[in-house]
């Protein structure tokens, strides 16, 4: 990977990355065409497939995590997707190195994951050194990551700009995610009501967070399989609490629905 990223270096080719772990959906796909334009026709699209077992600090949700990759590469096709890069393992056996990072990663997902955001640095800075790309596109779906994967390039001074592209959603907003595939039909169905409780916080800004947070938990719980994780209303830029609920200010949420977690979150 790094010989033939050093073909595109010497032919002056723009190079655009989008990290994924597979089982590519609409959201990825949304991703792929946002490096797209931001490589022009002339410029290298990466994707790079790998289950990254790091991030996984729960070992049943990496066996059962979707596995697709000949669907993967006919949808990269589709969208002239120049290389995919999915090996096969990315570590040593006795690898012995981390990224840590020391604020955002202290609540929410990385508060009920721990390590997880550990592993998704360490695997980030690994493909951002293997495919040496000018741009990475990430999801706002996962707002927390991206806001990491930015002081990451931030802090370490990675030669590379991060893009994000908005959240694809299902039609009644559900946020489209891999693991939806494992929800049954009526759970699939209670799942759109997190994206109605982002809508709900819209609708009451200037509301005091405690406050909304709680009306939003009776909301989402009155879907009998959904369970909340977390509620919280920060400033977009740190994911700091915030008191009251703001224009400008951010919603993220996570909740399971059965066994199954998701997470999803929202402007106000
Ligand atoms: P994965 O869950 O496959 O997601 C890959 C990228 O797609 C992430 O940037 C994620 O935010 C984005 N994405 C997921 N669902 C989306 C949606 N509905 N709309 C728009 N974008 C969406 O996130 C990871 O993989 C991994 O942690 C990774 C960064 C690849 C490191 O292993």
């Amino acid at each position: 990977m790094q010989r033939q990223a050093a073909v595109w270096r010497n032919a002056a080719q723009r190079v655009v990355l989008v990290p994924t772990m597979g089982a590519l959906h609409e959201g990825h796909r949304s991703l792929i065409r946002v490096a797209r334009r931001k490589a022009r026709v002339d410029g290298i699209v990466v994707v790079s497939i790998y289950v990254n077992p790091l991030q996984f600090n729960d070992s049943r949700d990496l066996k059962i995590y979707p596995r697709s990759l000949s669907a993967d590469k006919q949808l990269c096709r589709e969208e002239s997707v120049d290389a995919v890069f999915a090996p096969i393992s990315l570590y040593e056996k006795d690898a012995s190195v981390v990224l840590v990072e020391n604020d955002l990663t202290t609540c929410l997902e990385g508060k009920c994951r721990p390590g997880h955001f550990a592993g998704v640095m360490t695997v980030v800075a690994k493909l951002f050194n293997l495919v040496c790309p000018d741009f990475s596109v990430f999801g706002e779906k996962d707002f927390q990551q991206a806001t990491v994967i930015k002081r990451m390039v931030r802090d370490l001074d990675f030669p590379v700009s991060i893009l994000l592209g908005p959240t694809k959603r299902e039609e009644d907003g559900l946020a489209i995610s891999s693991r939806n595939l494992l929800l049954t039909g009526p759970q699939r169905r209670q799942g759109a009501v997190l994206s109605k409780a982002i809508e709900f916080s819209r609708q009451s800004l200037g509301s005091r967070a405690v406050d909304l947070k709680r009306k939003l938990k009776r909301l989402i719980e009155k879907e009998p399989d959904v369970r909340v994780d977390y509620i919280e209303f920060v400033d977009t830029l740190n994911l700091k609490p915030v008191k009251v609920a703001r224009k400008g200010n951010r919603v993220l949420l996570a909740a399971r629905v059965g066994s199954v977690r998701l997470i999803d979150n929202g402007l106000l």
